[in-house]
């Protein structure tokens, strides 16, 4: 009865101060300003091994510093950062990081280079546009890839084939990942950092 009366409270709470828990995108480019010495201006990345934010998912980016904050994705320089995060600031900030411009592929000059069509066919031998959409933008829990940093997406594949990234603990991208080899993970990275959607 207790827990009952609880919950009833609380959903009372929310209803009432919906307005007050809505995101606030003006409120997130405030607090965004100490993210932008590391994720760069507008969130468009230009430090070794930080990823872009710009254009992300809404919900990828709130899942991905709740990680962070409870510690099942590992950090050490994120992991300080979150841990000052009010779950009003994680809404805050995502808000903001989506709705800004996303990254863009880098030169078209690079059209003919031989492991992004490597790349390509590795994409093509896998599902990954099944969950990252087929122009690689992202949707929900699932981020954007397209334009990302090439030595960021790198880590990233990496850190999922060794199981150094778990995140949320869906298997998605352990399983994905694990039977590729390293020459397989840096053409992935080298086409999508070239992919323009
Ligand atoms: C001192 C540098 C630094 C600062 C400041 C910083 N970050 Fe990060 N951030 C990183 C690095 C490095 C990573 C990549 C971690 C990894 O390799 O898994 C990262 C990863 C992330 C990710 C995961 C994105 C993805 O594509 O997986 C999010 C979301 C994020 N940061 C948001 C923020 C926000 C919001 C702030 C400000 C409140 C912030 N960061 C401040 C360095 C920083
Ligand atoms: C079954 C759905 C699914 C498939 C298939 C899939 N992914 Fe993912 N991917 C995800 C999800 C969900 C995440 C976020 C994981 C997390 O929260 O830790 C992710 C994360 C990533 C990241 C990390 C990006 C970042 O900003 O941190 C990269 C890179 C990536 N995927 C590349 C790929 C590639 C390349 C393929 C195909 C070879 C692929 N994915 C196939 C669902 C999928």
């Amino acid at each position: 009865m207790m827990t009952c009366m609880k919950f009833i409270a609380i959903c009372a709470a929310v209803w009432v101060s919906g307005v007050a828990v809505a995101a606030d995108i003006v409120a997130g480019a405030a607090k965004a300003q100490a993210c932008l010495a590391c994720h760069g201006a507008g969130g468009i990345s230009q430090t070794p091994e930080t990823p872009s934010l710009a254009g992300q998912p809404d919900g990828f980016l709130q899942w991905q510093l709740v990680y962070f904050r409870t510690g099942t994705r590992k950090s050490p320089v994120m992991q300080p950062v979150s841990a000052a995060l009010k779950d009003d600031d994680i809404r805050d900030l995502a808000a903001y990081f989506a709705a800004q411009p996303p990254p863009r592929a880098g030169s078209p000059a690079n059209a003919g280079d031989p492991l992004a069509a490597a790349g390509r066919k590795v994409v093509q031998g896998n599902r990954c546009t099944a969950c990252h959409k087929d122009d690689f933008s992202g949707t929900q829990a699932t981020p954007r890839i397209a334009a990302q940093r090439e030595d960021y997406l790198l880590k990233a594949l990496r850190d999922f084939k060794a199981g150094r990234r778990t995140g949320g603990g869906v298997a998605a991208m352990a399983d994905v990942v694990y039977p590729l080899a390293d020459d397989d993970l840096r053409a992935l990275a080298r086409f999508l950092a070239q992919f323009a959607s």
